[in-house]
């Protein structure tokens, strides 16, 4: 069962599902927010006794950044209260679940990439609500893996990538701070990397307790350098000019270097998503913007 369908992440993994032949495919359940409201923990009781997965995607979650510093309950009943009700479930019904978690849950305070004994300490409530969920998930142990990622963008739903092609199409200036650096992620290859694990056989045994692992393209870049690679692939001529974060007026803290390292993914499941910049084009390519 796949929570958070409509969102990026869950049209990527739908996306990737069709590679599957038919009779696996017909084994998912998309599961969108016109479907069920998350936040509605008796319609969820009844989804769950209904379909009574094996296997949960939670691809669902509050992911506004910004909103989440006025709407800190919404985010936290999603972001926390939505996992623990999930590991609650999966514990009980010996189900396994596959969450997603954030770069965001640490400050940004160490110059080198962050693996997963490295101490979160969020700056935002979005990332003090999905920390709070993987402690949520850490602390009732039901099989599953959390995989942190960061910078997600794909042909699908709102991001950073998408906004971007689309001010080149407006032919709008472009400003972008440059002094935030992370490992932009495309989301089809994490979704392919994510129905990877959960299509296989021992998925639940190979994770019978939770375990977590960060997940995130190679490499690094300030969004002011993903922007300058964007304009090149798409051949653009627009400038982009570097901005401060000081300049750029949001309502939360963003931390300045959340940079994973994916090594122990790529260590103990021999697993890795390629250099961010040859999936940037692959992106643009299923967007119709680059050869
Ligand atoms: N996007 C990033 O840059 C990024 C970076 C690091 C980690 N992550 C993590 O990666 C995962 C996937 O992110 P994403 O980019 O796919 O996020 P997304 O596009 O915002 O998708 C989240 C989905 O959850 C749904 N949702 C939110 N509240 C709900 C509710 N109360 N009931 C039912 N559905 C609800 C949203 O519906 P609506 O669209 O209707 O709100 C949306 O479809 C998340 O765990 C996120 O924290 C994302």
């Amino acid at each position: 069962m796949i929570l958070g369908a409509s969102g990026q992440l869950g049209q990527a993994l739908n996306a990737e599902a069709m590679n599957l032949p038919d009779a696996t495919r017909r084994l998912l359940c998309f599961i969108p927010r016109q479907a069920l409201e998350l936040t509605d923990s008796r319609a969820l009781k009844h989804c769950l006794q209904q379909y009574s997965p094996s296997i949960i995607i939670n691809a669902c979650a509050y992911t506004n950044v910004d909103e989440a510093e006025r709407q800190v309950e919404l985010a936290w009943l999603i972001n926390q209260q939505l996992v623990a009700e999930l590991s609650h479930y999966a514990k009980a019904n010996g189900a396994a679940l596959l969450h997603c978690s954030t770069d965001y849950v640490f400050n940004g305070g160490q110059h080198q990439p962050y693996t997963e004994i490295d101490t979160p300490a969020p700056l935002n409530q979005y990332g003090k609500s999905k920390l709070a969920g993987e402690n949520a998930m850490l602390d009732i142990a039901p099989a599953g893996l959390i995989l942190r990622t960061s910078w997600l963008y794909s042909e699908f739903g709102h991001n950073f990538v998408r906004r971007i092609v689309s001010k080149i199409r407006q032919g709008s200036l472009l400003q972008v701070v440059n002094d935030q650096i992370g490992s932009p992620t495309y989301a089809r290859e994490l979704a392919a990397l994510c129905i990877k694990l959960v299509m296989a056989p021992d998925f639940t045994e190979r994770f019978a307790k939770t375990r977590l692992l960060h997940c995130a393209g190679q490499g690094q870049a300030s969004w002011y350098q993903l922007a300058q690679e964007i304009v090149r692939l798409t051949r653009s001529d627009i400038a982009v000019a570097a901005v401060s974060s000081n300049q750029w007026l949001a309502l939360a803290k963003r931390p300045a270097f959340s940079v994973l390292s994916s090594e122990a993914l790529t260590e103990q499941l021999g697993l890795s998503l390629p250099p961010w910049q040859h999936s940037l084009s692959i992106c643009l390519q299923k967007m119709g913007q680059s050869e």
